[in-house]
Protein backbone atom coordinates (compact mmCIF):
# COMPACT_ATOMS: atom_id res chain seq x y z
CA UNK A 1 0.00 0.00 0.00
CA UNK A 2 1.21 3.01 -0.55
CA UNK A 3 0.15 6.29 -3.28
CA UNK A 4 2.54 7.54 -6.09
CA UNK A 5 3.23 10.47 -5.56
CA UNK A 6 2.73 13.30 -7.51
CA UNK A 7 6.65 14.87 -8.54
CA UNK A 8 4.93 18.67 -9.16
CA UNK A 9 8.47 20.32 -9.00
CA UNK A 10 9.78 17.87 -12.03
CA UNK A 11 6.67 18.72 -13.84
CA UNK A 12 6.60 22.87 -13.28
CA UNK A 13 10.77 22.55 -14.22
CA UNK A 14 9.11 20.37 -18.18
CA UNK A 15 6.58 23.18 -18.14
CA UNK A 16 9.19 25.69 -17.73
CA UNK A 17 11.08 24.30 -20.23
CA UNK A 18 8.88 23.93 -22.68
CA UNK A 19 7.69 27.68 -21.89
CA UNK A 20 11.81 28.61 -22.98
CA UNK A 21 11.97 26.20 -25.90
CA UNK A 22 8.88 28.39 -27.06
CA UNK A 23 10.00 31.83 -26.22
CA UNK A 24 13.63 31.00 -27.86
CA UNK A 25 11.21 30.05 -31.09
CA UNK A 26 9.21 33.89 -30.93
CA UNK A 27 12.35 35.39 -30.35
CA UNK A 28 14.82 33.71 -33.29
CA UNK A 29 11.71 34.02 -36.11
CA UNK A 30 10.10 36.63 -34.95
CA UNK A 31 11.90 38.64 -33.04
CA UNK A 32 9.37 38.88 -29.94
CA UNK A 33 10.22 39.02 -26.01
CA UNK A 34 7.38 38.35 -23.86
CA UNK A 35 7.13 40.61 -20.88
CA UNK A 36 5.57 39.70 -17.13
CA UNK A 37 5.13 42.81 -14.96
CA UNK A 38 4.60 42.47 -11.59
CA UNK A 39 3.26 45.01 -8.96
CA UNK A 40 3.83 44.52 -5.04
CA UNK A 41 1.91 46.77 -3.09
CA UNK A 42 3.59 46.58 0.74
CA UNK A 43 6.13 44.47 2.13
CA UNK A 44 3.59 41.28 3.07
CA UNK A 45 6.94 38.75 3.36
CA UNK A 46 5.17 35.85 2.10
CA UNK A 47 4.48 38.41 -1.25
CA UNK A 48 7.77 39.48 -1.61
CA UNK A 49 9.23 35.82 -1.55
CA UNK A 50 6.71 34.69 -4.23
CA UNK A 51 7.63 38.55 -6.36
CA UNK A 52 10.84 37.70 -6.24
CA UNK A 53 10.42 34.09 -7.60
CA UNK A 54 8.40 34.93 -10.06
CA UNK A 55 11.13 37.31 -11.56
CA UNK A 56 13.99 34.88 -11.16
CA UNK A 57 12.09 32.13 -13.09
CA UNK A 58 10.59 35.08 -15.67
CA UNK A 59 14.11 35.55 -16.75
CA UNK A 60 15.30 32.43 -16.60
CA UNK A 61 12.36 31.20 -19.27
CA UNK A 62 14.13 33.96 -21.60
CA UNK A 63 10.77 36.72 -20.43
CA UNK A 64 11.24 40.34 -19.78
CA UNK A 65 10.20 41.12 -16.38
CA UNK A 66 9.08 44.28 -15.16
CA UNK A 67 9.07 44.36 -10.92
CA UNK A 68 7.25 47.38 -9.74
CA UNK A 69 7.37 47.86 -5.87
CA UNK A 70 4.80 50.20 -4.26
CA UNK A 71 5.02 51.43 -0.42
CA UNK A 72 1.78 50.05 1.45
CA UNK A 73 0.21 53.24 2.24
CA UNK A 74 0.51 54.66 -1.63
CA UNK A 75 -2.93 55.50 -3.17
CA UNK A 76 -5.25 53.45 -4.96
CA UNK A 77 -5.38 56.30 -7.75
CA UNK A 78 -1.30 55.56 -8.64
CA UNK A 79 -1.66 52.05 -8.56
CA UNK A 80 -4.71 52.36 -11.21
CA UNK A 81 -1.93 54.87 -12.79
CA UNK A 82 0.33 52.24 -12.75
CA UNK A 83 -1.90 49.61 -14.51
CA UNK A 84 -3.39 51.84 -17.05
CA UNK A 85 0.18 52.13 -18.31
CA UNK A 86 1.33 49.01 -18.46
CA UNK A 87 -1.84 48.11 -20.45
CA UNK A 88 -0.28 50.58 -22.63
CA UNK A 89 2.92 49.19 -22.63
CA UNK A 90 3.39 46.95 -25.98
CA UNK A 91 6.83 45.21 -23.92
CA UNK A 92 3.97 43.92 -21.44
CA UNK A 93 1.87 41.10 -22.11
CA UNK A 94 1.00 40.17 -18.88
CA UNK A 95 0.51 41.81 -16.21
CA UNK A 96 0.15 40.31 -12.28
CA UNK A 97 -1.12 42.41 -9.47
CA UNK A 98 0.29 40.68 -6.25
CA UNK A 99 -3.08 39.73 -3.60
CA UNK A 100 -3.47 40.48 -0.83
CA UNK A 101 -3.55 44.18 -1.40
CA UNK A 102 -3.55 46.77 1.64
CA UNK A 103 -6.83 47.20 3.42
CA UNK A 104 -7.60 50.99 1.73
CA UNK A 105 -7.45 49.39 -1.73
CA UNK A 106 -10.38 47.73 -3.74
CA UNK A 107 -9.30 44.77 -5.09
CA UNK A 108 -12.07 44.15 -7.35
CA UNK A 109 -11.52 47.63 -8.79
CA UNK A 110 -7.48 46.91 -9.67
CA UNK A 111 -8.35 43.24 -11.22
CA UNK A 112 -10.67 44.79 -13.71
CA UNK A 113 -8.89 48.12 -14.42
CA UNK A 114 -6.33 45.41 -16.16
CA UNK A 115 -6.18 44.49 -19.82
CA UNK A 116 -8.01 40.96 -19.61
CA UNK A 117 -5.95 40.26 -22.78
CA UNK A 118 -3.04 40.59 -20.32
CA UNK A 119 -4.77 39.37 -16.91
CA UNK A 120 -2.28 36.19 -16.67
CA UNK A 121 -4.09 35.54 -13.25
CA UNK A 122 -7.55 35.13 -15.06
CA UNK A 123 -8.80 37.05 -12.19
CA UNK A 124 -10.77 39.58 -14.95
CA UNK A 125 -14.87 39.00 -14.84
CA UNK A 126 -14.44 38.70 -18.62
CA UNK A 127 -11.57 36.32 -18.40
CA UNK A 128 -14.08 34.06 -15.33
CA UNK A 129 -16.86 34.75 -17.67
CA UNK A 130 -14.77 33.13 -20.84
CA UNK A 131 -13.67 30.07 -18.84
CA UNK A 132 -17.49 29.37 -17.39
CA UNK A 133 -18.71 29.19 -20.87
CA UNK A 134 -16.15 26.99 -22.44
CA UNK A 135 -14.62 29.97 -24.32
CA UNK A 136 -10.72 30.69 -24.92
CA UNK A 137 -9.73 32.42 -21.58
CA UNK A 138 -6.76 33.25 -18.91
CA UNK A 139 -6.88 30.78 -16.62
CA UNK A 140 -6.02 30.85 -13.28
CA UNK A 141 -2.62 29.85 -12.50
CA UNK A 142 -2.80 27.42 -9.45
CA UNK A 143 -6.15 25.41 -10.86
CA UNK A 144 -4.76 25.48 -14.21
CA UNK A 145 -1.77 23.59 -12.56
CA UNK A 146 -3.49 21.46 -10.62
CA UNK A 147 -5.47 20.17 -14.15
CA UNK A 148 -1.96 19.40 -15.60
CA UNK A 149 -1.21 17.42 -13.01
CA UNK A 150 -4.31 15.60 -12.64
CA UNK A 151 -4.13 14.71 -16.52
CA UNK A 152 -0.50 13.67 -16.03
CA UNK A 153 -1.77 11.01 -13.38
CA UNK A 154 -4.80 10.10 -14.71
CA UNK A 155 -5.08 10.37 -18.42
CA UNK A 156 -8.81 11.03 -19.37
CA UNK A 157 -10.81 12.18 -16.90
CA UNK A 158 -14.40 11.86 -18.12
CA UNK A 159 -16.65 10.96 -15.94
CA UNK A 160 -14.69 10.97 -12.49
CA UNK A 161 -15.88 12.16 -9.42
CA UNK A 162 -14.14 15.38 -8.08
CA UNK A 163 -14.56 17.35 -5.43
CA UNK A 164 -13.49 20.54 -4.67
CA UNK A 165 -12.86 21.70 -1.61
CA UNK A 166 -13.03 25.60 -1.13
CA UNK A 167 -15.07 28.13 -3.31
CA UNK A 168 -12.26 30.89 -3.60
CA UNK A 169 -12.50 32.90 -6.66
CA UNK A 170 -8.51 31.89 -7.04
CA UNK A 171 -8.54 28.28 -6.80
CA UNK A 172 -12.04 26.64 -6.18
CA UNK A 173 -14.69 28.05 -8.44
CA UNK A 174 -12.04 27.65 -11.63
CA UNK A 175 -10.71 24.32 -10.87
CA UNK A 176 -14.74 23.31 -10.63
CA UNK A 177 -14.82 24.87 -14.13
CA UNK A 178 -12.09 23.19 -15.66
CA UNK A 179 -12.98 19.61 -14.03
CA UNK A 180 -16.35 20.41 -15.41
CA UNK A 181 -15.02 21.24 -18.92
CA UNK A 182 -13.27 17.41 -18.71
CA UNK A 183 -16.41 16.21 -18.13
CA UNK A 184 -16.27 15.37 -14.45
CA UNK A 185 -19.17 15.09 -11.79
CA UNK A 186 -17.95 18.13 -9.75
CA UNK A 187 -19.09 19.06 -6.30
CA UNK A 188 -17.72 22.24 -4.91
CA UNK A 189 -17.87 21.42 -0.77
CA UNK A 190 -16.91 24.32 1.81
CA UNK A 191 -16.91 25.39 5.16
CA UNK A 192 -21.26 25.00 5.40
CA UNK A 193 -21.61 21.92 3.63
CA UNK A 194 -22.81 19.01 5.53
CA UNK A 195 -21.20 16.05 5.91
CA UNK A 196 -17.99 16.59 4.49
CA UNK A 197 -16.31 13.36 5.03
CA UNK A 198 -18.53 11.74 3.49
CA UNK A 199 -19.11 14.20 0.67
CA UNK A 200 -14.89 13.66 0.64
CA UNK A 201 -15.17 10.22 0.26
CA UNK A 202 -17.13 9.91 -3.19
CA UNK A 203 -14.71 11.65 -4.83
CA UNK A 204 -12.12 10.20 -7.52
CA UNK A 205 -10.45 13.11 -7.83
CA UNK A 206 -10.01 15.30 -4.23
CA UNK A 207 -9.07 18.62 -4.57
CA UNK A 208 -8.54 20.54 -1.23
CA UNK A 209 -8.31 24.16 -0.91
CA UNK A 210 -9.32 25.10 2.02
CA UNK A 211 -6.10 26.69 3.85
CA UNK A 212 -6.27 24.63 7.70
CA UNK A 213 -3.60 22.44 7.89
CA UNK A 214 -4.43 18.44 8.01
CA UNK A 215 -8.05 19.13 7.69
CA UNK A 216 -8.77 16.50 5.29
CA UNK A 217 -8.19 13.24 6.85
CA UNK A 218 -6.41 9.20 5.32
CA UNK A 219 -10.24 8.32 6.37
CA UNK A 220 -11.93 10.74 4.36
CA UNK A 221 -10.40 9.09 0.94
CA UNK A 222 -11.79 6.69 -0.98
CA UNK A 223 -9.11 3.72 -1.84
CA UNK A 224 -7.37 4.36 -5.08
CA UNK A 225 -8.49 8.39 -5.16
CA UNK A 226 -5.81 11.07 -6.96
CA UNK A 227 -5.61 13.67 -4.25
CA UNK A 228 -4.43 17.06 -4.90
CA UNK A 229 -3.50 19.22 -2.05
CA UNK A 230 -3.25 23.04 -3.00
CA UNK A 231 -2.58 23.87 0.76
CA UNK A 232 0.21 25.76 2.50
CA UNK A 233 -0.15 26.18 5.99
CA UNK A 234 2.77 27.14 8.22
CA UNK A 235 2.35 25.36 11.70
CA UNK A 236 5.25 24.54 14.67
CA UNK A 237 5.59 20.95 15.40
CA UNK A 238 8.00 19.14 17.32
CA UNK A 239 9.77 22.70 17.82
CA UNK A 240 10.38 23.81 14.42
CA UNK A 241 8.44 25.28 11.77
CA UNK A 242 7.36 23.49 8.94
CA UNK A 243 5.09 23.47 5.60
CA UNK A 244 2.13 21.28 5.04
CA UNK A 245 -0.62 21.02 3.12
CA UNK A 246 -4.98 20.65 3.80
CA UNK A 247 -4.40 17.19 3.72
CA UNK A 248 -3.33 15.06 6.65
CA UNK A 249 -0.57 13.63 4.45
CA UNK A 250 1.11 10.52 6.12
CA UNK A 251 -2.82 9.31 6.72
CA UNK A 252 -4.20 10.03 2.79
CA UNK A 253 -1.27 8.34 1.57
CA UNK A 254 -2.28 5.05 2.85
CA UNK A 255 -5.33 4.80 1.05
CA UNK A 256 -5.16 6.52 -2.52
CA UNK A 257 -3.37 5.73 -5.58
CA UNK A 258 -1.76 9.25 -5.88
CA UNK A 259 -1.07 12.75 -3.93
CA UNK A 260 0.73 15.57 -4.19
CA UNK A 261 3.21 16.58 -1.86
CA UNK A 262 3.63 19.86 -0.07
CA UNK A 263 5.66 21.43 -0.40
CA UNK A 264 6.90 20.30 -4.11
CA UNK A 265 3.63 19.68 -5.56
CA UNK A 266 1.08 22.11 -6.65
CA UNK A 267 3.49 25.12 -5.58
CA UNK A 268 6.12 24.99 -8.43
CA UNK A 269 3.19 24.65 -10.96
CA UNK A 270 1.68 28.07 -10.14
CA UNK A 271 4.30 29.99 -11.24
CA UNK A 272 4.73 27.47 -13.79
CA UNK A 273 1.70 28.48 -14.91
CA UNK A 274 1.95 32.02 -15.06
CA UNK A 275 4.90 31.57 -17.23
CA UNK A 276 2.57 29.73 -19.68
CA UNK A 277 0.10 32.31 -19.65
CA UNK A 278 2.18 35.08 -20.58
CA UNK A 279 3.60 33.45 -23.38
CA UNK A 280 0.16 32.18 -24.48
CA UNK A 281 -0.60 36.27 -23.98
CA UNK A 282 1.76 37.39 -26.20
CA UNK A 283 1.33 34.63 -28.89
CA UNK A 284 -2.24 36.14 -29.19
CA UNK A 285 -1.46 39.47 -29.44
CA UNK A 286 0.69 38.87 -32.01
CA UNK A 287 -1.86 36.68 -33.71
CA UNK A 288 0.52 33.99 -33.68
CA UNK A 289 -0.14 30.04 -32.57
CA UNK A 290 -0.23 29.01 -29.38
CA UNK A 291 1.83 26.42 -27.88
CA UNK A 292 0.72 24.24 -25.06
CA UNK A 293 3.64 23.54 -22.46
CA UNK A 294 1.18 22.05 -20.33
CA UNK A 295 1.57 19.11 -22.35
CA UNK A 296 4.55 17.08 -22.38
CA UNK A 297 5.94 15.86 -25.92
CA UNK A 298 4.38 12.80 -27.49
CA UNK A 299 1.21 13.01 -24.21
CA UNK A 300 -1.77 11.97 -25.77
CA UNK A 301 -4.24 15.01 -26.94
N1 LIG B 1 -1.65 35.81 -3.99
C1 LIG B 1 -1.72 34.49 -3.73
N2 LIG B 1 -1.92 33.79 -4.86
C2 LIG B 1 -1.97 34.69 -5.86
C3 LIG B 1 -2.14 34.58 -7.27
O1 LIG B 1 -2.29 33.50 -7.84
N3 LIG B 1 -2.14 35.75 -7.96
C4 LIG B 1 -2.00 36.96 -7.36
N4 LIG B 1 -2.03 38.03 -8.12
N5 LIG B 1 -1.83 37.09 -6.06
C5 LIG B 1 -1.81 35.96 -5.32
Amino acid sequence: MGARIIDGRGFAAGVRARVAEAVGRLRSGHGLVPGLAVVLVGEDPASQVYVRNKAVQTREAGMASFEHRLAAETPQAALLALVARLNADPAVHGILVQLPLPAHMDAGAVIAAIDPRKDVDGFHALNVGLLGTGQKALVPCTPSGCLMLLRETLGDLSGLEAVVVGRSNIVGKPMAQLLLAENCTVTIAHSRTRELAAVCRRADILVAAVGRARMIRGEWIKPGATVIDVGINRIEEEGRSRLVGDVDFAGAAQVAGAITPVPGGVGPMTIACLLANTLVACCRAHGLPEPDPGRAEGAAA
